[in-house]
């Protein structure tokens, strides 16, 4: 009955936006989730251990681009977001959703650390009644072991004095078609109540929810959509490279086998996988059935091939290089794009930082450009970014298209290169002997 009434109270107080929401992890996930909450009424408490983001958002500074310039300016305006470096705010919100890192670690095993430690500050914190998120991808099995365990251990029962859910993060960053409003949200709880709470916490900030009926079958969905990416970019990629050996354009063979209108979907080759999720997820899943004495072939092969496409751009470019004479070592090189891909600035896992540091370490003069990426890091070099200007394109020995960031001046790149190594087709349609497609 406490669970009842504990749901009944904590839905009442929902519909009047009386829940105070506390979101960890201000990231690319968590900021625009808050803002959302934000400007759906609720009051908002955002809690990230780097002192530094904490303190630019509180300054106003909105961080991550995906986020509308109107919708900040009006979450500011109203005042119901702040930001936080102490955990001391979850004693009172109703509400907890965690957005923190899952990445790998060196040995390409799950690192939790952050889910532990943000676990760890929210349990002793958190008040009786309140819902507990975890958006971070995660292995299936996680939300069980790592939040509802750490609970219990409070005396709480989960689904009556307490309620998690497991609502897996989907959003695209650099889309500006779909975002938090329009892409379905998948909701598991660790009850149907759990799940109810949940599912109604969404609905006032997008548009449908989808029920799972397990904690588990949230933390799949996710996996299975991050695995159908890899496996299906990693077909292509393989394709990139048979089609090489058979003298095909793996991009016109992508472009009329797309023309199917059932039972085909594209998918494009590239310089290797990025971002926080899709070279990463599916590992996740791998570890985990790795304990469980199963094998999953499929992602362990996609790795392996979209893992081996930044070596294989190398090889491609020092076979171009040849062909005009020269040796890597003192060649001058412009490379388009250091982002993980298209119209975004997040160079995590970025395949592109791999080509370049492969290419320093053979003692080629690099030199890159992306205007969303003002200055990176390449093995041990600090490299700032310049403008694809026509004198730069026209002096490099071969310009390299990494990534195909819709500001780059196709025409431009295609009439000042001398010669230029196009990975992503952004130069689709211009045809020149002097361009190579991968
Ligand atoms: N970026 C994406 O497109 C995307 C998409 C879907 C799912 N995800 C998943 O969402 C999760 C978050 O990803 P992200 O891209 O937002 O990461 P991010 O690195 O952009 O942001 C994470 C934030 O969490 C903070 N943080 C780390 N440990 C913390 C702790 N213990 N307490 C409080 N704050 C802490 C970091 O300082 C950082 O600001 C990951 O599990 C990721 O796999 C990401």
């Amino acid at each position: 009955m406490a669970g009842e009434k504990h749901a009944e109270a904590w839905l009442g107080r929902l519909r009047t936006r009386d829940v105070p929401v506390g979101v960890i992890g201000l990231g690319y996930v968590g900021l625009p989730l808050a803002v959302a909450f934000a400007d759906a009424g609720f009051p908002v408490v955002g809690i990230d251990t780097d002192r530094d983001k904490v303190g630019r958002i509180s300054r106003g500074h909105r961080e991550v681009d995906d986020i509308d310039a109107a919708q900040w300016q009006r979450v500011l305006a109203a005042g119901r977001l702040r930001a936080s470096t102490s955990y001391e705010p979850v004693r009172d919100v109703g509400v907890v959703v965690i957005c923190v890192p899952t990445p790998l670690r060196k040995t390409r095993e799950p690192d939790l650390t952050c889910v532990l430690q943000a676990v760890a500050e929210i349990a002793p914190r958190l008040r009786e009644g309140s819902l507990v998120v975890l958006e971070s991808t995660a292995y299936p099995g996680a939300t069980e072991e790592l939040i509802c365990r750490q609970l219990e251990q409070r005396g709480w029962t989960v689904g009556r004095d307490v309620f998690v859910a497991f609502s897996p993060e989907r959003v695209d960053p650099g889309n500006r078609e779909f975002g938090i409003a329009n892409t379905p949200k998948v909701v598991g709880g660790a009850t149907p109540r759990c799940r109810q709470l949940a599912a109604a916490l969404y609905e006032t900030i997008t548009r449908r929810v989808v029920g799972v009926s397990s904690l588990r079958a949230a933390e799949m969905v996710k996996l299975l959509e991050n695995t159908y990416r890899a496996v299906n970019i990693g077909l292509a990629n393989e394709m990139a490279c048979i089609c090489h050996r058979l003298g095909v354009d793996v991009w016109e063979v992508i472009e009329a086998a797309a023309t199917k209108p059932f039972g085909f979907a594209p998918f494009y080759p590239g310089p290797g996988l990025g971002g926080h999720c899709i070279p990463v997820d599916p590992l996740y899943l791998s570890w985990r059935m790795r304990a469980l004495r199963y094998e999953a072939r499929f992602i362990g092969v996609a790795d392996a091939v979209n893992r081996s496409m930044p070596q294989y751009c190398i090889g491609r470019i020092i076979e171009l290089l040849n062909d005009a004479g020269r040796p890597v070592r003192g060649s001058r090189l412009l490379l388009l794009g250091m982002a993980y891909k298209r119209d975004t600035s997040d160079v995590r896992e970025s395949a592109a930082i791999d080509v370049a540091a492969g290419l320093l370490r053979l003692g080629a003069v690099l030199e890159y450009a992306d205007p969303h990426v003002p200055r990176c890091v390449v093995g041990s070099r600090r490299l700032e970014a310049v403008e694809p200007d026509a004198d730069r394109l026209a002096k490099a020995d071969l310009v390299v298209v990494l990534v195909d960031h819709a500001a780059f001046d196709r025409s431009a790149i295609a009439r000042h290169a001398r010669r230029v190594f196009d990975t992503r087709n952004l130069l689709r349609g211009i045809e020149g002997d002097h361009i190579e497609r991968l």
